[in-house]
C-alpha cells in the first residue's frame, strides 16, 4: 500500500487551507480499504473535503476515498436504479443523469464534493433535499471491515443531518450510495422562487431536466463563490428554526425578514415554528461582505465564508465564532455550524 509522508492537504478541501498530512493513503477499491482496515484504525476520512474546517495538522492516517464507478442496477419503464461509488464526484454524476434524463437530483447541481458524503449531511438545495432519491447506503464498518448497507429509513435523513452525523458518527466509511430516480414523468421542482425567475426569463413554460440544471447553475454562480477560486465550504450555518414567539419579536423590529413556516408534524398540537435565513441575520448583523485580510463573508452570500489565500483554518473558525455571539446578542438566536470542524 502506497502510504506518502507529510502531505499538503490544500487541493484536498475546498476551503483550500493548507495543513500537513502526516501519513497519507488514496484509496480506490472497497477491497483496498478492507485490508486497510485490518492494519488501521486511526484514520482521518477525506473524500471531497467539501464540508469541513482544517485547523491543525493531521496526526492519524488521511485516507482519501476515491472509489469510483457507476452501475445501473436495474431499470424499468418508469424508473432507473443506480449505484454510484463513493468518490465519483456529485456534481459529475447529477450531470450525467441530465444528460440520460433520469430526473431528481437536476436541483442538486454543482453542490460541490463526493457522492459517498451526500448522505452524511443530506445535502438539499432549491426545494429537493437528497433523501428523496436515496435507496440505500453501503459503508464498511470501521471496527469490523464488514459491508453494511443502510435503508433510507436507517439513514434517519433530516434538514442537513443524518444518522452518520449522530449515532454512527466516525464508525463507518461509505463506500456507495444508491439512487431511485425517474425515467418519465419527472417530478419537476421549479417551486423556488429564483428557479421560476430564471426560466421566465428565458421564456421556457416546459421545462426539461436540463433546463432546470441550467437553472440552478446560474443562480448558484451569481451567489455562490467557486471554491476553485475562492476557498469555502458554502453554507458555513444551518438556517435556524425559532419559536413563533421569538420570530414574531423579530418581525416587529424587522417587518422584512425573510421566514418558512414550519408546520408541526401530522395531527401534533404543537405550535408553527419559522426557519429564517442565517444569511439575513449575517446580514443585518454587519457582517456580509466584511474581509479581514485573507478571509472574509462572502459578498453576495452572507452564509458563506471564505478563505481569499492563505488564511488558517483557526482564523476562519474564529470568525465563525465571533458571527454566533453577535446573532446571538442582536436576536437571541443561537446559529449552529453546519460544516465540520476538525479542531
Ligand atoms: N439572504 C439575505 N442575505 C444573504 C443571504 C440570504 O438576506 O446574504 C436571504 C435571501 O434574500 C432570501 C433568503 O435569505 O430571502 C434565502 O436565501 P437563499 O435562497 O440564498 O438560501 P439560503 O437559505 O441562504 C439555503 C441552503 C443552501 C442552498 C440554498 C438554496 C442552508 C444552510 N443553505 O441557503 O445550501 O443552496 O438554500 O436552496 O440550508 C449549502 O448547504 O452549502 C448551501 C449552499
Amino acid at each position: 500500500m502506497n502510504i506518502q509522508q507529510n502531505k499538503s492537504l490544500k487541493n484536498y478541501n475546498t476551503f483550500g487551507i493548507s495543513v500537513n498530512a502526516k501519513r497519507f493513503i488514496s484509496i480506490d477499491s472497497v477491497y483496498q480499504l478492507q485490508q486497510l482496515l485490518k492494519v488501521e484504525k486511526d484514520l482521518f476520512l477525506i473524500s471531497g473535503g467539501s464540508n469541513m474546517l482544517l485547523t491543525k495538522d493531521i496526526k492519524e492516517l488521511v485516507v482519501h476515498i476515491n472509489i469510483k464507478g457507476i452501475s445501473i442496477d436495474k431499470e424499468n419503464e418508469n424508473e432507473v436504479f443506480i449505484t454510484v461509488n463513493a468518490g465519483e464526484s456529485w456534481h459529475e454524476f447529477v450531470v450525467w443523469c441530465v444528460e440520460n434524463n433520469y430526473g431528481g437530483i437536476e436541483n442538486l447541481s454543482l453542490i460541490p464534493g463526493n457522492v459517498g458524503t451526500c448522505p452524511i449531511q443530506n445535502i438539499g438545495a432549491y426545494g429537493v433535499e437528497v433523501k428523496d432519491t436515496i435507496t440505500k447506503v453501503e459503508a464498511l464498518e470501521i471496527e469490523t471491515g464488514k459491508l453494511v448497507s443502510f435503508s433510507n429509513d436507517e439513514c434517519n435523513f433530516g434538514y442537513r443531518n443524518s444518522i452518520f452525523k449522530n449515532e454512527v458518527k466516525g464508525k463507518y466509511i461509505i463506500t456507495s450510495v444508491s439512487f431511485k430516480l425517474t425515467k418519465n414523468k419527472h417530478q419537476l421542482n421549479t417551486s423556488y422562487g429564483a428557479i421560476d425567475v430564471e426560466l421566465a426569463s428565458k421564456e421556457i413554460e416546459k421545462p426539461t431536466l436540463k433546463n432546470i440544471s441550467d437553472a440552478v447553475i446560474t443562480i448558484r454562480k451569481s451567489k455562490l463563490p467557486d471554491p476553485k477560486k475562492i476557498g469555502n465550504s458554502g453554507s458555513f450555518f444551518k438556517n435556524p428554526v425559532v419559536s413563533k414567539k421569538q420570530f414574531l419579536k423579530i418581525k416587529e423590529a424587522n417587518s422584512k425578514v425573510p421566514f418558512y413556516e414550519i408546520k408541526p408534524l401530522g395531527d401534533s398540537k404543537g405550535d408553527v415554528e419559522y426557519k429564517i435565513p442565517a444569511g439575513w441575520l449575517i446580514e443585518q448583523a454587519g457582517f456580509k461582505g466584511k474581509r479581514f485580510g485573507n478571509y472574509g463573508v462572502h459578498e453576495k452570500q452572507a452564509l458563506v465564508l471564505v478563505n481569499y489565500g492563505n488564511a488558517t483554518g483557526l482564523e476562519i473558525y474564529q470568525l465563525a465564532e465571533k458571527i454566533k455571539q453577535t446573532i446571538l446578542q442582536k436576536f437571541g438566536i443561537s446559529l449552529e455550524i453546519e460544516v465540520n470542524i476538525i479542531l
